[in-house]
């Protein structure tokens, strides 16, 4: 299927690794101009290098912090110096604190800020700052990376889930206000997707990761590719009358009929 999406501008944030970077790719892939958003510079310049080598576009790299408002402030004014434009907007974060932990354990006020912060403040901070960027041309696309735990809370995931549930509540109000601009507004709730590729200290023991696994009843966890995929279509012309929705891409784990 066509997209039909070659030839447009994406920012995607928090791309320098993971679900980030292969959304960014994914969008090329269809021939879309992306620009990278992250905090470590090298990371994000040997990214958009890759992007450009293998998919063909213009690949930007603006190093920066989603939660340091001087920084949001440049990615803007970069990204007008350099697109001119932009069509679509992916908004990926990083991961809330580690480790997960229940309720009642969850006493620390630094995690409980460093979580608004990175999944909820930084988010608005570059919605409220980039989407201005995308009106007058009666389409787009605004699509967040949030967590089916909105939809079902996963047990010791308190942290997320509160401010992801935050991030949903934006989003709906944001594809109320702008649908007239021609600009739908989507959440993509994962869950259970590999991260086998991150370097650092999982959130999960092994027993855990193992335990996660059955909690779909497809008994695996999903892959990168099936959140991309899922992207790549939210942003495509297919898909211009879904708006203020969540899709979930967790392989069946949440047991609602919605
Ligand atoms: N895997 C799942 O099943 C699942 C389920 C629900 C939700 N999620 C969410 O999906 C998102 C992506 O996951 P992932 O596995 O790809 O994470 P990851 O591998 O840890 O990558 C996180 C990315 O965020 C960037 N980042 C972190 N803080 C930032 C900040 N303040 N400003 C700008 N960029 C920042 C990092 O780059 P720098 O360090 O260079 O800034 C990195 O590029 C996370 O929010 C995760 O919680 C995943």
């Amino acid at each position: 299927m066509n997209l039909g999406i070659a030839g447009k501008f994406a920012l995607v944030t928090a791309s320098s690794a993971g679900m980030g970077k292969n959304i960014a790719h994914a969008l090329a892939a269809e021939g879309v101009h992306v620009a990278l958003f992250a905090r470590s510079k090298d990371k994000l310049q040997a990214v958009a290098r890759e992007i450009e080598t293998r998919h063909g576009v213009q690949a930007l790299a603006i190093a920066g912090d989603m939660t340091n408002a001087a920084d949001v402030e440049n990615l803007a004014n970069t990204l007008e110096i350099k697109f001119g434009r932009l069509d679509i907007l992916v908004l990926n974060t990083g991961r809330p604190p580690n480790p997960i932990r229940a309720t009642l354990d969850e006493l620390d006020e630094s995690r409980w800020r460093d979580a608004y912060q990175v999944q909820l403040w930084g988010a608005i901070q570059v919605a409220k700052r980039i989407v201005p960027l995308m009106l007058g041309r009666n389409w787009g696309r605004v699509i967040a990376i949030t967590s089916a735990s909105v939809k079902e809370p996963m047990r010791h995931h308190c942290l997320s889930t509160v401010f992801r549930a935050g991030v949903t509540a934006y989003m709906k109000h944001l594809a109320n206000e702008v649908g007239n601009k021609g600009i739908t507004v989507n959440c993509v709730a994962p869950a259970l997707i590999d991260t086998s590729h991150r370097t650092s200290a999982s959130a999960y023991s092994a027993a855990q990761a193992e335990a996660r696994k059955q909690l779909t009843p497809l008994g695996r966890m999903g892959t990168q590719e099936e959140v991309t995929g899922v992207v790549a279509f939210l942003a495509s012309m297919q898909a211009g009358f879904i708006t203020g929705s969540s899709i979930q891409v967790e392989g069946g784990m949440i047991g609602a009929l919605t």
